[in-house]
């Protein structure tokens, strides 16, 4: 491989694209509250700590999270208590919310510039759902496909999964998001929030911000090592800071076509040349998009290609991984720090929802 490839590989913290940029602008001169002192949209998204983040995570959804903490006022959690649904040893849990930290932190999300907690640190979210769950028509939730799946795959579904769309929904209205960047199969959860927020208000009066959904983009578009969409339920995955080594390997065992090596090839469409699209610098991957095109080499070549180019993109998050990884205390901190802003934001909302729909002795009475 050209040493030149090792040049110029972009730094994950400096994205040449900004996919929302032009639609942000547009919404942050807007507010959604029009009688609101003009303030910084919030945007908010969860992320569930189920196991190590993949490149299909990343480029998916992470990378565009922390390109917004720039967008507007962002929070940012990791969502422990959704992942309760599914991850049933306390001891795993506990090493995902770590790692789940660590890791975006070590990608470039910025506590001085976004606020980072953990969903379970906010007590208020888990009372906020209970109001919610009192306007919730069975039959809204009976259509949500996270449990609509299990149940026509004939499995046993708990009441923990069949209610998550409310607290997703908690998790949003608690701290009055305006924007919540997420992937296409949340979408309909949005909906959800948006349903239970107006039934809610429609009672009450105006106790909840509506928020808007904003889909990342390119989530669908990273392959995994076997050409799918890269999907831990497909086990094609390559995490972000898996070992060098056995990266490599991994690397090395993408399936390819069995075309000869002469034969042309059109790049486009090809899994092993659109990671490699992802990772390696512009100028590297116009040339290799040249050499497919003109034929006469293998892809053992583009695999080493790409071992390199991952290695490089990733090199500084590495390094602040590493760090990060050595000063525990720190990331407990930002966690911490992250947690007190957090239940700041909560506690206002759930104070005005308590106070709306009886809850409080007297109208208007607040808890603190
Ligand atoms: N359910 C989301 C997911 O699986 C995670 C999540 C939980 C979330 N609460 C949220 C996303 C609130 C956005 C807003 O991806």
């Amino acid at each position: 491989m050209p040493s030149g490839l090792r040049r110029g590989t972009p730094s994950p913290f400096r994205f040449c694209s900004a996919p929302f940029a032009e639609s942000d602008q547009r919404s942050m001169s807007e507010p959604a509250d029009q009688t609101a002192a003009p303030t910084r949209q919030r945007v908010l998204s969860g992320i569930q700590p189920t196991g190590r983040f993949h490149w299909g995570n990343y480029f998916g959804a992470i990378r565009q999270y922390i390109e917004l903490q720039d967008a507007g006022d962002a929070f940012y959690f990791i969502a422990d208590l959704h992942a309760l649904t599914t991850v049933r040893d306390p001891d795993r849990l506990r090493g995902f919310v770590r790692d789940a930290a660590l890791d975006l932190l070590a990608l470039g999300l910025d506590p001085d510039r976004a606020t980072l907690f953990v969903q379970s640190d906010v007590p208020e979210v888990a009372e906020l759902t209970w109001l919610l769950m009192t306007v919730t028509p069975m039959g809204l939730l009976e259509r949500c496909h996270a449990y609509k799946d299990k149940k026509n795959r004939g499995l046993p579904a708990d009441a923990g999964l069949f209610t998550y769309p409310v607290l997703m929904a908690a998790d949003i209205l608690a701290y009055d998001a305006d924007i919540v960047p997420v992937g296409e199969d949340q979408v309909q959860h949005i909906e959800v929030c948006r349903d239970l927020a107006g039934t809610f208000n429609h009672l009450y009066g105006e106790v909840f911000r509506l928020p808007k959904p904003r889909l990342v983009e390119g989530g669908a578009k990273v392959p995994g090592t076997d050409g799918q969409k890269m999907s831990k339920s497909y086990e094609n995955t390559i995490e972000v800071f898996e070992e060098l080594a056995p990266q490599k390997k991994k690397i090395m065992r993408i399936t390819t076509d069995s075309r000869p090596m002469e034969e042309p090839k059109e790049p486009a469409g090809d899994h092993l040349y659109e990671l490699f699209a992802l990772l390696a610098p512009p100028a590297d991957v116009a040339a290799m998009a040249d050499r497919y095109r003109q034929g006469g080499f293998g892809y053992g070549e583009v695999k080493k290609a790409l071992v390199t180019a991952a290695a490089d993109y990733f090199a500084e998050a590495r390094q602040r991984r590493a760090e990060l990884e050595a000063d525990p205390e720190k990331t407990d901190t930002i966690l911490a720090a992250g947690a007190e802003r957090a239940r700041h934001a909560a506690a206002e909302v759930l104070d005005r929802a308590r106070s709306a729909c009886g809850l409080s002795r007297r109208h208007g009475e607040r808890r603190r």
